[in-house]
């Protein structure tokens, strides 16, 4: 099974930005979380981050026909971005939102989700086990591969 992680912007200054919300670990930390159990699971795993809306547009393209499921976490596009959900359903490959903080509880800006309607499932406030959580769901549901 091959899973495409996708991470939106200023998820690269992980442990540097509001580490009260997001945490202290960094994005190579959540790399490598993330790579640690998809070599265990057997899954073939690849990783991204961009802070441009265009090229993660590109990215959730290139999953067409290639990857068997897409974890997402597109930090503010989630709130503004039509051209990610619209990437998300063009593709058709099973996806999953994530969050690291819980953005039920914040202000009411972040309470749109416009990718949301192009997911199978939101994960959100589960700090970086989500992004496993979202792996080991894409697994069990479509793994078969
Ligand atoms: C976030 C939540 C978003 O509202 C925010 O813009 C982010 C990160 C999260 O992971 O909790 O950048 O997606």
């Amino acid at each position: 099974m091959k899973i495409l992680i996708i991470n939106g912007p200023n998820l690269n200054m992980l442990g540097i930005r509001e580490p009260d919300i997001y945490g202290k670990n960094t994005y190579n930390d959540l790399c490598d979380l993330i790579s640690l159990y998809c070599i265990n699971a057997g899954i073939e795993v690849d990783i991204y981050q961009s802070n441009h809306e265009g090229e993660l547009v590109d990215k959730i393209q290139s999953a067409y026909n290639c990857f068997d499921g897409i974890v997402i976490n597109p930090a503010a596009y989630t709130h503004t971005s039509v051209a990610l959900l619209d990437a998300v359903k063009a593709v058709g490959v099973p996806t999953v939102e994530v969050h690291i903080s819980d953005v039920s509880t914040r202000e009411d800006f972040r309470q749109i989700s416009y990718i949301r309607k192009g997911c199978v499932k939101t994960i959100s406030g589960k700090g970086f086990d989500g992004y496993i959580d979202a792996i080991k769901f894409l697994k069990e549901q479509y793994g078969d591969k």
